[in-house]
Order: structure tokens, then sequence, then C-alpha cells
């Protein structure tokens, strides 16, 4: 099968499209006929090997070669232990740990994994994944954001923020979202009510606090989290620098038991109800799904320098050509 490949960690140069094996399904696996895959920082991420925990897989080489973790597809074949899917199931999923997506075929399990609703395109579906779960749990389970709280979205104008803007105006709350100049009228149109150029404006800075901090790009120190939370606030951090992560270990518990204030790293769990939730929300038009731009997988390269120089606005989509696969 042809496949998006690369072998070392760099820019979006190492990327090159290649024949590989075609994947075999285990028992517990199913083989899905990728038609779309979408793209999160997670890849850049796993592509530049940066932060240091996007090396996880390898340290100096990567483990997994083909990045990609949100596809929608059909299902080609079912390993034996498969109970919930069956050949020809068009289905959307989440495959963690940067795996597998670019390309024409993927296995993954049944975890995470969603019947595509018939209404919705393959692009759409693809669109979902990771984003809606990591919102979904920073604004509602974890967050558990009530009406009229004050909510902060850093890096609300990407992937997982124009969801999570989206969800915590549903719940009622006065949202603020933080990205750059280019992304504020995205942010106002899908809800917020503030929204922060983060090259004009520092948001720890600026006096305000609010119940509920969620940032995907979290880089601040603890402190400054600390002085832009209400007391009992909550910062959930996502992504971002490892530093920060280790200091939210570190310190969140201390600060929590001193001030009420709980500042932590949320890790996502992923549960195909959850996909299903989200996919309610857009069939009914309550939440919007934000594709900027659609690529070819030979477009790759160019697809991930468009998101990791920081022009997304929502989401990147890669249509997955269905003529001429093996
Ligand atoms: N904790 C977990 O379990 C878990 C699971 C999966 C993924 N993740 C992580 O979650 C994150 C998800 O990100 P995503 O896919 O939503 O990213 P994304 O689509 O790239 O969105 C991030 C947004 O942040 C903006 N940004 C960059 N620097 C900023 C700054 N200093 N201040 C404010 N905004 C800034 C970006 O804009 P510009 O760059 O254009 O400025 C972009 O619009 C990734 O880091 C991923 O590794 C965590």
């Amino acid at each position: 099968m042809k496949a998006i490949v690369y072998h070392q960690y760099g820019s979006p140069n190492a990327l090159k499209l290649e024949e590989v094996q075609k994947p075999t399904p285990a028992d517990n696996q199913l083989l899905i006929s990728v038609h779309a895959v979408s793209l999160n920082r997670s890849d850049w991420e796993g592509l530049t090997g940066k932060p240091l925990y996007a090396r996880i897989g390898g340290l100096f080489k990567p483990g997994n070669k083909i990045l990609g973790s949100d596809i929608a597809g059909t299902v080609e074949a079912v390993g034996k232990e498969v109970k919930l899917f069956k050949p020809g199931d068009e289905v959307f999923g989440l495959m963690l740990n940067y795996g597998g997506g670019f390309a024409e075929y993927a296995c993954k399990s049944e975890k995470a994994l969603a019947l595509k609703p018939a209404g919705m395109t393959f692009e759409e579906a693809a669109a979902i994944p990771q984003a809606a779960f990591i919102a979904l749990q920073g604004i509602r389970e974890k967050g558990q954001v009530q009406p009229g709280q004050k909510v902060l979205i850093n890096g609300a104008g990407g992937g997982t923020g124009t969801f999570a803007i989206q969800l915590a105006k549903l719940a009622g709350a006065e949202v603020t979202g933080v990205d750059n100049a280019e992304k504020l009228e995205l942010m106002r149109s899908l809800g917020a009510d503030h929204v922060i150029d983060y090259t004009r404006e520092e948001f720890t800075k600026n006096g305000k606090q609010y119940d509920l901090i969620l940032d995907v790009i979290a880089h601040r120190s603890v402190f400054a989290y600390k002085r832009a939370l209400k007391p009992d606030g909550s910062c959930f951090m996502v992504g971002g620098s490892v530093a920060t992560m280790f200091q939210s270990l570190l310190l969140g518990p201390l600060i929590r038991r001193i001030t009420g204030k709980n500042i932590k790293l949320l890790v996502v769990q992923t549960d195909s109800k959850d996909l299903v939730y989200i996919t309610e929300l857009i069939e009914s038009g309550k939440v919007v799904l934000v594709i900027d731009k659609r690529y070819s997988l030979s477009e790759a390269a160019e697809a991930l320098r468009y998101l990791g120089e920081g022009h997304a606005k929502g989401k990147v989509v890669i249509t997955v050509e269905q003529n001429n696969k093996t």
C-alpha cells in the first residue's frame, strides 16, 4: 500500500510517499481502508520529535514511521475477537500514540472507534476524534463547566480549541479564547465572548481570573496559572512544554493544598461514547465542525507544514484517494 513514511525526526521534508507492507490485523483489530485522516498538533510533535514526550516511542528515531491518528474509513476485515464491527462498516476513530493513519490502510482495535453517521463525509468524521476527546474531557468531564463560569481556552483557534469554545458556550460559560491574530475572528464566530491575541497580551498578567483554564499549549510557570485562577479554579494542561508539565506534577498538589487552586495535567481518556455524543451535537447543529483545508495523501508534507507553521484555523484533513488501491 501507499503510505507517508518518515525515518528521522525533522521537518516536513522528512515525509516521503512510499510503498510499504499492507498491515495485517491482530485478533483484536480491524483492517480499515482509510478514506480520510485529519492532522493534529501531536502529528507535528511526532514529526519534529519536540517536545521530548513526542519521542516516547523512539528516543533517536521515530518508533512508528507512519503518522496520523484520526482516521475515517471502511472496515475491510476484522480479527476474531472483534465484536462490534463487521466488514463494510463505515467507521471513524482515534489511534493514539501517533499512529499509522497517513496510509491507504490501517489496523486498530475497537477502542475509540464508532460508526460514521451516514450524513457525515469521511473528511468530516476524520476531523473529530482527538480534538473532540480532549475538548470534551477538558470542558465537560473534568472541567464540569457550569453556567456563568469564566472559562479561558489557550490555543483556542486550533483543532481542540474550536470544539472547546463551543462546548464551553453550550455549558453556559463566559468564554475567552486565546490564539494568534489570524484566528481571533474564527474564535468570535464560534461564540467566544472575549478574544486575546497571545502575541500582544499575556492573559496571566491582565488582572483577570477564571474558573477554568484549558491550555492545549501550556508553557507558563505554574505560578502564572495560579495568578489567573479564581479561588477553587482549575487549570488543565493538555500539551506544551515538558518543563511546565513537570512543574505541575511537582508543585500542583502543593498549590492546591495551600490555595485550593487545581493545576494539573489532563490525561485524555478515549471512549467511543464520546464520539457518538459529539457527532450528535454536530448533526443537530449545536457544534460546528471547522475544517480549514483539505489535502491529498501525497501532499501530507505540505499539510503538516501548514499546521506546524501556525496557519491552521480549526482542522486540516487529508483525503486518501480510493482509486488504484491495492
Ligand atoms: N494530554 C493528553 O492526553 C493528550 C492526548 C492527545 C494530544 N495531546 C496534546 O494536545 C495538544 C492538542 O493540540 P491541538 O491538536 O488542538 O493543537 P492545534 O490544532 O495546533 O492548536 C493549538 C493552537 O494553539 C496556538 N498557539 C501556539 N502557540 C500559542 C501560544 N503561545 N499561546 C496561545 N496559543 C498558541 C496555535 O496557533 P499558532 O501556532 O498558529 O500560533 C494553534 O491555533 C497537543 O500538544 C497534543 O500533543 C495531549
